[in-house]
């Protein structure tokens, strides 16, 4: 089989080079953006005489049957004819004979391949916003369900003050829309066309880009051909946004792990979803909140990947860039299965509303409403903490807890005590009082909860 490239070559390629240099294992997966790419091309060199009209018309139906071919399972890769760039051409000139050597006119696989990475991409970005958006549904739904289930919110690990599990839930919502964000700011970037580029420096042919960008939805052509054939600052912001999203899978994980353990006992994990032990026969284990805790470093490799391949590149396409290609794929693989699988998860986990209260009220996670209570009073907040500080000292001294010590036993602390502190001493007082903007109260959450509502159900 006779290379495209051969003509300048006397002797044959060595077996090792052909299998070190072949792409085609990985970047098959790219052959429907491929095709795409070049049916445009075709047309557009049909349209502008580049190429007889008829042959344009010839290589696009051919093009059409090599779709359906790969669809269908009967096409064969073959390694030697090293990317799916060559290998589609060659079946192509198989099919029409020599006018299919007429597509790669005016073009280059330099701007080939950056084209089909751009076509993926957009299609992926897409894909991976879609699954965030039913995440954010499943949270929102699960926030409204548990609206009344009390938790003690934390910092250091440490019990800090009671909050709404809704609340909690729902700073993830908060984070996956940033995600989101992130996302489609990437695609703006990601979204423009750089055939028409050729190897590096542009085609003496007169190529009409602006068309090929109308047919394949970009909006925007790229303004210098050395920067479009030879950057891949679009798969790095992809691959950033994407380890930012992870380290919010990864923390979601995280909590859900430490939820499900005996320790905490605050949710019980579906069977359907958990695995046990194949030597402790009473384990129940969350291995799919560990399994998305620990595919965040996959990302992050692949993130790492890309900036040390691209870093101190000299201008313009090298080869090195061909491995840009089996970290992103499997990023955008990782990041699919973990949204997903937690899309189905999310929905079956089950809280036991009982045992979070129960250590929302325990310790004296109300000790910060105590000395707000203060200062509604008049007092400083510095003297406030103090005071309640010694409290709460007096408290452990004598193994009680705020809710029960008596109003006589309060004034000996302060005279600005009154019988009315005894309602903020409870995890709701304390959850509903926090009604500043943002804040954890119930009015508020269910304000929020409302709003997303409707915000989901437009996009
Ligand atoms: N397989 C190559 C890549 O992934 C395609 C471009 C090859 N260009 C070249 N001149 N060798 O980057």
């Amino acid at each position: 089989m006779k290379k495209p490239w051969a003509g300048r070559f006397k002797g044959k390629t060595s077996k090792a080079v052909e299998g070190f240099t072949s792409s085609v294992s990985f970047d098959a997966r790219l052959w429907r953006y491929d095709i795409e790419g070049s049916i445009a091309h075709a047309k557009m060199l049909g349209r502008q005489g580049i190429i007889p009209q008829r042959d344009a018309t010839l290589i696009i139906k051919a093009l059409e049957e090599i779709k359906e071919e790969i669809e269908a399972g009967k096409f064969r890769f073959l390694e030697g004819l090293e990317d799916v760039h060559m290998n589609i051409e060659h079946a192509l000139i198989r099919k029409v004979g020599p006018i299919g050597g007429m597509l790669h006119t005016a073009r280059s696989r330099n701007d080939q391949i950056a084209l089909d990475l751009r076509l993926y991409l957009r299609d992926e970005i897409k894909g991976i916003v879609r699954l965030l958006r039913s995440l954010q549904r499943v949270i929102v739904h699960m926030a409204e369900e548990n609206i009344d289930t009390i938790m003690p919110g934390y910092t250091h690990l440490q019990r800090a003050q009671p909050v709404l599990l809704s609340h909690h839930l729902l700073a993830y919502y908060e984070m996956f829309e940033r995600d989101v964000e992130r996302l489609g700011d990437c695609l703006k970037r990601v979204n423009v066309l750089p055939l028409g580029s050729a190897a590096l420096a542009g085609t003496s042919l007169p190529v009409d880009r602006g068309y090929v960008a109308e047919l394949l939805g970009f909006s925007a052509v790229s303004e210098n051909s050395i920067d479009a054939v030879s950057d891949r600052d679009f798969v790095i912001e992809f691959l950033s946004a994407s380890s930012v999203l992870m380290v919010h899978l990864s923390r979601l994980s995280e909590e859900f792990i430490l939820w499900n353990s005996a320790e905490f006992g605050f949710i019980e994990l579906p069977d359907a979803f958990s695995t046990g032990s194949s030597i402790m026969p009473q384990k129940k284990n969350p291995d799919v909140f560990e399994l998305i805790r620990g595919k965040a470093g996959r990302v992050f490799g692949s993130l790492m990947t890309l900036l040390s391949m691209m870093k101190a590149l000299p201008l313009a396409y090298n080869r090195d860039m061909q491995e840009d290609k089996e970290p992103l794929f499997d990023a955008v693989d990782t990041i699919r299965s973990c949204l997903s699988v937690l899309n189905e998860v999310m929905p079956a986990v089950r809280f036991k509303k009982e045992a979070m209260r129960r250590a929302a009220e325990d310790g004296f996670s109300t000790a910060t409403d105590l000395a707000e209570y203060l200062v509604r009073k008049g007092m400083p907040f510095r003297d406030a903490h103090r005071l309640v500080g010694r409290v709460v000292r007096y408290c452990i001294d004598r193994g009680r807890s705020l809710p029960d010590l008596g109003i006589r036993e309060l004034r000996r602390f302060s005279g600005l005590f009154d019988e009315d502190v005894f309602h903020l001493l409870s995890a709701e007082g304390s959850v509903n009082s926090r009604s500043s903007k943002g804040g954890t109260s119930r009015a508020e959450v269910l304000k929020r909860i409302k709003t997303l509502k409707t915000r989901l159900k437009r996009i």
